[in-house]
């Protein structure tokens, strides 16, 4: 039976919850201070690039199973289950900024009239929910009843739609029966995947050290590539030769520019953070973080080999965002890259099928930064094309052309997009990441002055 579930912030995860819960029945109110994002979501104009969210929007505000408002009381009137979704972006010193979260806690705390049970989404510390306890126990009095749980999001962005209808799992975090029992009725009878069912700080944990894992093995398998590329190894041969055994897997393997993002780099820091103040030795954490970081920089060498000197050189980058299928430019290499190729003198035009608006508003264009409409547009006249997302767009691009359209046809590529044969077959001077047999120079066939 579908139950009335209120969203505090229609962000990243709030949104894709409010809609993937009314889809499979409930019926959703969805709170955005904000009011142009209000008005542009109750028009059916979804605020990220997500695919098959369009359609889940507009089907469901069709269905009046889903409204979204500026006015907190219409989701608290309308709902016995609140999901915090606001952002908890990092400060500056790296820990999680919790005013949102504090922020809806008082609202939920002066407007409870009646049983509620207020849901951690947003990705939060552990004890945060401790905290959420306490300011609305300040602000509500003794009389009314509610709890804090804890049900941590797993989505993907990109999948994130699918990876909500799909999951693999359901972590359900409460230290009362009553919340439990409510969590699982929302989830049960509409998802058919393991639940675990756990205390609120053990839910809280299972989310940033999930995300942490993932950041080590990504890690992980940059450090090898760094090593297949001193003995002459593919390192994706070597990924796929360790994860088809079950016990590692071949998920998360890819090497090359690291991740970024605003989870994996958020949640690895968030999780350093509470370690170190319990007096746990996380060190290897903080090792999976300073190969991370050093990928551009590898990168970057590279590309400075090549072309020697980078001032006044032609550079195509493609991709701003921080992985394919989405705009999200938090935590991407593009950020790294842009600004110290433009600090180094070099010109860059810069494409992205769907981000470049955003890299725009940070690093506005000049006579020496451009952001163009298509990848050939990018890379016309330029000394050397790099490549910083796995954007599908970019693997079946006609070669050929790219090759012609290039002053020099040199390629430096953060995400191994190409198998370094077809690179060289098709002209092109080939610097990958961890392919030691791969990193090859030709000729130029051409070019241009
Ligand atoms: C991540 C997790 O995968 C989700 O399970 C989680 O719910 C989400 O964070 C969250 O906490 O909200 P997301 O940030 O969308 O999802 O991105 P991922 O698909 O995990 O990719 C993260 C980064 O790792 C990207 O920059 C990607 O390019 C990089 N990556 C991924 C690699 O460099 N190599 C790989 O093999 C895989």
């Amino acid at each position: 039976m579908g139950m009335g579930v209120g969203i505090f912030g229609t962000g990243y995860a709030g949104l894709v919850t409010a809609v993937g819960l009314a889809e499979v029945g409930h019926t959703v109110t969805a709170i955005d201070k904000d009011p142009d994002i209000v008005a542009r979501l109750s028009d059916g104009t979804p605020t990220i690039h997500e695919p098959g969210l369009q359609e889940l929007l507009t089907a469901n505000l069709e269905a009046g199973k889903l409204r979204f408002s500026t006015r907190a009381e219409d989701a608290m009137s309308a709902s016995k289950i609140i999901f915090l979704c606001v952002g908890t972006p990092p400060r500056a010193d790296g820990q999680a900024d919790l005013s949102q979260v504090e922020e809806v806690s008082r609202t939920i705390g002066q407007q409870l009239d009646g049983y509620k049970l207020i849901v951690e989404k947003s990705t939060v510390p552990a004890r945060t929910a401790y905290w959420i306890d306490t300011t609305i126990r300040r602000l509500a009095g003794p009389e009314h009843e509610f709890d804090v749980a804890s049900n941590p999001e797993f989505l993907r962005e990109g999948s994130a739609v699918r990876d909500f209808l799909r999951p693999d799992r359901i972590v359900i975090g409460a230290d009362t029966d009553r919340a439990r029992s409510l969590l699982l009725d929302l989830y049960e009878p509409n998802f058919d995947c393991p639940i675990v069912s756990t205390s609120v700080t053990t839910a809280e944990l299972i989310k940033q050290t999930a995300n942490s894992f993932l950041a080590t093995k990504i890690s992980f398998i940059n450090m090898v590539s760094d090593l297949c590329e001193e003995l002459g190894v593919d390192v994706a041969t070597v990924a796929r030769g360790i994860g088809l055994d079950p016990r590692i897997g071949s998920h998360f393997l890819n090497a090359g520019l690291g991740f970024g993002g605003s989870c994996l780099p958020k949640d690895l820091s968030a999780l350093i953070r509470v370690a170190e103040g319990n007096g746990v030795d996380v060190g290897m954490l903080r090792e999976v973080e300073r190969i991370n970081t050093a990928r551009v920089d590898r990168l970057l060498a590279k590309l400075e080999r090549a072309l020697w000197v980078l001032r006044n050189k032609v550079i195509a980058l493609f991709g701003v965002a921080f992985k394919p299928d989405t705009d999200d430019i938090r935590g991407a290499p593009s950020l790294g890259v842009v600004p110290r190729l433009h600090g180094a003198g070099a010109c860059l035009r810069v494409y992205d099928p769907a981000a470049t608006r955003k890299l725009e508003r940070l690093y506005p264009p000049d006579d020496r930064l451009t952001y163009v409409d298509s990848a050939f547009e990018a890379v016309r006249d330029a000394h050397a094309l790099v490549i910083l997302t796995d954007w599908e767009e970019f693997r079946s691009l006609d070669l050929g052309r790219v090759g012609s359209l290039m002053r020099t046809p040199i390629v430096v590529d953060g995400r191994n997009l190409f198998e370094p044969a077809q690179m060289q077959a098709a002209g092109f001077e080939y610097y990958s990441l961890g392919r030691g047999e791969a990193t090859f120079r030709t000729e130029p066939k051409r070019v241009h002055v």
